[in-house]
């Protein structure tokens, strides 16, 4: 756990609340957690549920690895330390998301079981969901894929502490969702996310139906 260095410093409350904020938005706001290897299809799957999540009129915001070491990240390398760092502030900012009403989608390696556990406790302090997806695939499949050739570099010695080939990956023990995406389509695999969502009270996906919505004895949906 990182360690409070400001003193004096006190939480300020404003009028409206965070229930407020989920009725303007008509969802809870949660953290969907997709970890795995480079190369599995976290920000694939991330993409398709952001798209899945916008037709159901649901807002969700995708936090990424790659867009996020551009920009608040931009001074953290792929040591241990910095990767720690590096999910230690995505945690924070994920929490302040979910706090504002926003479903968002975090895509990162995150390879250290502590540093997800981390981000796990401090939702639940906040009393807000965490889903932790783990993305799942062989390590020779997300070689094979190589989206961005980084395996091939990597196996060449050109990029070091590199996650799966000489950098270690820590599977989540316990994930809320396991996808095999070696074995499952995305449709399915965002299927699959939804119904969780849906099931566990962040979205609503059933049709609400009222007496002044009908026209022309059809039921309009909201
Ligand atoms: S994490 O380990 O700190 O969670 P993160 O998901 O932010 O990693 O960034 C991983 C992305 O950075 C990879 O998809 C890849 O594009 C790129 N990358 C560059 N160098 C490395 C490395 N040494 N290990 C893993 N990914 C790297």
């Amino acid at each position: 756990m990182a360690k409070q260095i400001a003193t004096n410093v006190t939480w300020q409350d404003g009028e409206v609340s965070r229930e407020d904020r989920y009725q303007i938005l008509r969802q809870k706001g949660a953290t969907v957690w997709f970890t795995g290897l480079s190369g599995s299809g976290k920000s694939t799957v991330a993409v398709a549920l952001e798209k899945a999540l916008f037709r159901m009129g649901k807002l969700s915001y995708r936090l990424d690895g790659d867009n996020v070491r551009l920009g608040i990240n931009k001074n953290l390398g792929f040591s241990e330390g910095d990767r720690k760092e590096n999910i230690r502030r995505i945690g924070e900012i994920a929490k302040l998301f979910g706090d504002a009403g926003t479903i968002s989608l975090s895509s990162f390696i995150s390879p250290y079981k502590a540093d997800r556990d981390e981000v796990r406790a401090l939702h639940d302090a906040a009393g807000l969901q965490f889903v932790e997806v783990y993305v799942d695939c062989t390590l020779a499949v997300a070689e094979e894929r190589d989206p961005k050739g980084l395996y091939k570099k990597a196996r060449a010695g050109e990029i070091r502490n590199f996650t799966g080939i000489d950098d270690p990956y820590e599977a989540p023990g316990n994930p809320e969702i396991h996808l095999r995406t070696d074995e499952m389509t995305v449709e399915e695999e965002v299927a699959i996310i939804i119904d969780y969502l849906a099931k566990n009270g962040v979205i609503q996906t059933e049709l609400f139906t009222r007496a002044d919505d009908q026209i022309d004895g059809s039921v309009a949906a909201l």
